[in-house]
Formats: C-alpha cells, sequence, structure tokens
C-alpha cells in the first residue's frame, strides 16, 4: 500500500509516499481502508523534530492520527466490527496511508449523512475541543474568548460553546470575521491592541478564556480579568508554570464516547466542519505546505479515492463493484 512516510526529522520536503506493506489485522486489532485523513500542526511539529522531548519519531516514521474509511478485516477477538463497516477512528502516526491499523476500541461508527473528508478530519480536532470547553468550565451564560476561532480546533469550541448557551468572542482575520459571525461568534481581529477590541464587545465582561493560538494568548486572557484556572491553552504549555493555567486536550477526551457524541451533532447539523482542501496522498507536501502556512479555515485533509459528498457514495453502501474495490 501507499503510506506517507520520513526518515529523518526536517521540512515538509522530507515528507515521501512510499509502497509499504499492507498491514495485517493482529488480535483485537481492525484494519481499515483509509477514505479520508485529516492533517494536524501537531504532526508537523513532530517531523520538524520542534516535540522530540514530549513525542520521539522513530524512523521510518509514519504520520496522521485522524481517519475516516471502511472496514477491511477484523482481528481475532474483535466483537462489534464487521468488514465494510463505515468507521472514524484514530490512529498513532499511520493514518496517513490507504490502509491503517488500530485497536478495536479505538473506532466509532460513521453516521452516513457525514461526507468522508469531514468524519476523516475531527478526531484529533473534536476531543481537543471538548477538553478545552471541559477545563474551562464553560457556562451556560459565560462570555468565553477563543483564540484562532477558525481554525481547526477553534472552529469547534467556538460552535460547541454557542450551542451551550455561551456568548463567543472569537479572534481571527477579518477574512474570517463574516464565516465566524455566520456561526454565531463575535469576530474580532488579532494583532495589536486585539485585548482593547475584545473588551469592546465584551459588554459583560470576559468569564472564560481559550487560546488554540499561543504567542501571548494566555497573557491576553489574565489582561481581561479571566481567573488562571478559566484560562485553557492547547498550545503555550509553559504558561501553565507561568501562569497556573490549565493545557488540556486530546490526551485528556479521546474516546469513543466523545468522539460519538460530536459526529451526532455534526451528523444533526448542529456544528459544522469546514473543510479548506482536500489532496490526493500524493499531493501530502502541497497539503502541508497550505495547513503550515498558517490560516486554515477547519480542516486540510488528505482523500483517498474520495467521493466528495455521501450522496455520491450510494452504491459503494450497497455493495457494488466501486465499494468492493475500494475495501480491498
Ligand atoms: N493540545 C492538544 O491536544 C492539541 C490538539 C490539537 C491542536 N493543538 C495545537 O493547537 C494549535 C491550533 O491547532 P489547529 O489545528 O486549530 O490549527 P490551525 O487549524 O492550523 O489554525 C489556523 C488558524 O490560526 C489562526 N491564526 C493565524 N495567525 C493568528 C494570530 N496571530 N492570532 C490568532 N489566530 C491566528 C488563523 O486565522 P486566520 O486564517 O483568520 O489568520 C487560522 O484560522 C496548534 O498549535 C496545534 O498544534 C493542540
Amino acid at each position: 500500500m501507499k503510506a506517507v512516510r520520513f526518515e529523518k526529522y526536517g521540512d515538509i520536503d522530507e515528507l515521501r509516499v512510499e509502497q509499504i506493506a499492507k498491514p495485517q489485522a493482529g488480535p483485537g486489532q481492525v484494519v481499515v481502508a483509509v477514505k479520508a485523513a485529516g492533517l494536524n500542526p501537531g504532526e508537523a511539529a513532530i517531523r520538524a523534530g520542534l516535540l522530540h522531548d514530549a513525542f520521539p519519531a522513530s524512523f521510518p516514521s509514519g504520520q496522521g492520527t485522524d481517519f475516516a474509511g471502511i472496514v477491511d478485516e477484523v482481528g481475532d477477538g474483535v466483537d462489534g466490527w464487521s468488514r465494510d463497516d463505515e468507521v472514524v477512528g484514530w490512529a498513532t502516526r499511520s493514518s496517513h496511508a490507504e490502509f491503517v491499523v488500530v485497536p478495536a476500541d479505538q473506532l466509532v461508527r460513521k453516521p452516513s449523512n457525514i461526507a468522508w473528508e469531514v468524519a476523516g478530519s475531527i478526531s484529533v480536532t473534536g476531543p481537543t475541543a471538548f477538553a478545552a470547553l471541559r477545563a474551562v468550565q464553560a457556562t451556560e451564560g459565560d462570555t468565553l474568548v477563543v483564540s484562532a476561532a477558525a481554525g481547526g480546533v477553534g472552529v469547534l469550541v467556538s460552535q460547541l460553546a454557542v450551542l451551550g448557551g455561551l456568548t463567543v468572542i472569537g479572534t481571527a482575520s477579518e477574512q474570517n470575521h463574516d464565516f465566524l459571525r455566520s456561526l454565531g461568534v463575535i469576530p474580532v481581529e488579532y494583532g495589536e491592541g486585539v485585548v482593547g477590541r475584545i473588551r469592546d464587545v465584551a459588554t459583560t465582561g470576559v468569564d472564560a478564556f481559550i487560546d488554540c493560538y499561543g504567542h501571548g494568548n494566555v497573557e491576553y486572557g489574565l489582561e481581561l480579568g479571566v481567573a488562571p484556572h478559566r484560562i485553557n491553552t492547547i498550545t503555550d504549555f509553559d504558561a501553565v508554570e507561568r501562569h497556573g493555567v490549565k493545557a488540556e486536550g486530546s490526551a485528556q477526551a479521546t474516546t469513543q464516547a466523545v468522539l460519538t457524541e460530536l459526529l451526532g451533532l455534526i451528523a444533526e447539523a448542529k456544528i459544522t466542519v469546514p473543510i479548506d482542501g482536500v489532496f490526493p496522498l500524493d499531493e501530502v507536501r502541497d497539503a502541508y505546505r497550505d495547513l503550515e502556512d498558517g490560516h486554515a479555515r477547519g480542516k486540510y485533509v488528505l482523500g483517498l479515492d474520495v467521493v466528495a459528498y455521501p450522496g455520491e457514495n450510494e452504491g459503494e453502501r450497497a455493495g457494488t463493484d466501486e465499494g468492493s474495490e475500494q475495501a480491498t
């Protein structure tokens, strides 16, 4: 099968699409034919060697956490999954490939009305958003500030907070302001003077702050008078020691229950996951170039034989020739 690999830490050009052995399902494991696999900035940081102390890579390294796809093989002792089931899951540095193998409890069922590229790009951002909101004790009626509100995590944090009855102020560049307004978020331009601009729109003050960008945003929260225990950063980890704020993220909330709840909200159109671009596996470098440019609206995704929207998949779900080709 084809898989994204890198042989050493470095820039985007270290990424290669190689032919490697297809994984097999050991006891308790499931092999999934990947249809879509999202990109995350943390993967770029790992590849660049920036997270070596916390998450060392061994080489050759695979890449990718998020995925959605079709069950291809089920290992001994696995109950509940069968070949051809449509699933969403999370993997350890291996989902950017045609097939991925994971423990059976790292999968949940994919609702049929969710597009592959959406289903395949929420396993990191969704649980991270849940964890961050829980950490700041988000409560109906509160005013919450979210930095990088239009990004992969920020756009989910913002919508979940609006859904929970919070007033949400989100920082973003001007080009994302109408989009954020359409989600019920009050947009504020980031950059110099941002604290003043937030104060201008936060008529009853700010109760909680979720930082999805770093670079001083935790300090902005403190300047706005938010108590440290109601500030959560998903990226400025040193701020925990500096200021006693929280840094909860995917590690605290990546569970089948959270992922299922999130997929339910998407299936019911209560929240949306904007897709900024879908790239074929072979164009993984271009995909990371766009991601690392730092202005994603929602997600960039690798699409394998995608298949833009579920309506176009009818034949596949019915088990036509096209479907069996893709599952084998
Ligand atoms: N701890 C965890 O578990 C965890 C999990 C997931 C991600 N993360 C980390 O959290 C961060 C966000 O991840 P992500 O996936 O949401 O990233 P992302 O999708 O790449 O975020 C892009 C967003 O950043 C915004 N942005 C750019 N410059 C900004 C600035 N100066 N101030 C405020 N916002 C700015 C952009 O807005 P404009 O386009 O409007 O400029 C864009 O919407 C990354 O550092 C990632 O590694 C941590």
